[in-house]
């Protein structure tokens, strides 16, 4: 997806669109198989005027039952990677790729993916974040294209119209694997220095 296309930024008219509008029309939403099964949407948190975006997968079963993004246990590494690196509250965002929790966390399929992408779409436009970084494959598949390999891109930046964007891995791939966090570490600490010079 292009994050900054306005010609594909969702159902509302882009020009009065807002938060309160959004989050009605993703509480509400029935686009996909995915509503029959949620217990809540999942919108996002952070800054709604943050210079940084992270964009995860999907909720899991955590995310589903408390409606907030990254509250399982990838989310409480990814907010001890966030604090350890000083990342100021109001510096970051974090959303998904999907609102509504895959069945058994599969990954979503790309038609469930592209009804729901919409919806973030009009959420970077709220946003207006400077810095979008995919959090693994399935984000990064979704926005930056489908032929390249995290392992292979992870940690490089990528500039689209002013915006730019970096992939690293997804924070439940450190949970099985150790010796992503460094790796992971050093990626984190490159957005955070580059959000620093639009501060
Ligand atoms: N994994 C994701 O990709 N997103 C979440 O919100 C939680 C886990």
């Amino acid at each position: 997806m292009d994050p900054n296309d306005a010609d594909n930024a969702g159902n509302a008219g882009v020009e009065s669109d807002s938060w309160h509008i959004l989050t009605g029309d993703i509480n509400g939403c029935r686009l996909c198989g995915l509503c029959e099964a949620r217990t809540n949407a999942v919108v996002g948190r952070g800054c709604q005027s943050a210079n940084v975006l992270f964009i995860g997968e999907g909720p899991g079963e955590d995310e589903d039952l408390q409606g907030l993004p990254f509250v399982g246990r990838a989310g409480k590494l990814l907010d001890f990677a966030l604090g350890g690196l000083m990342y100021p509250e109001d510096l970051y965002y974090i959303a998904n790729i999907v609102k509504c929790r895959p069945p058994k966390n599969r990954a979503p399929t790309d038609d469930e993916a592209a009804l729901c992408l919409p919806y973030l779409r009009r959420q970077t436009r709220l946003i207006s974040p400077k810095i979008i970084v995919c959090l693994g494959a399935v984000a990064m598949r979704h926005i930056i294209g489908r032929e390249h390999k995290i392992t292979q891109i992870r940690g490089e930046w990528i500039e689209r119209k002013g915006l730019y964007i970096m992939p690293t891995f997804h924070p439940a791939a450190l949970l099985r694997d150790d010796n992503k966090k460094p790796l992971m570490w050093r990626d984190l600490k490159a957005v955070r220095r580059k959000a620093e010079e639009y501060r």
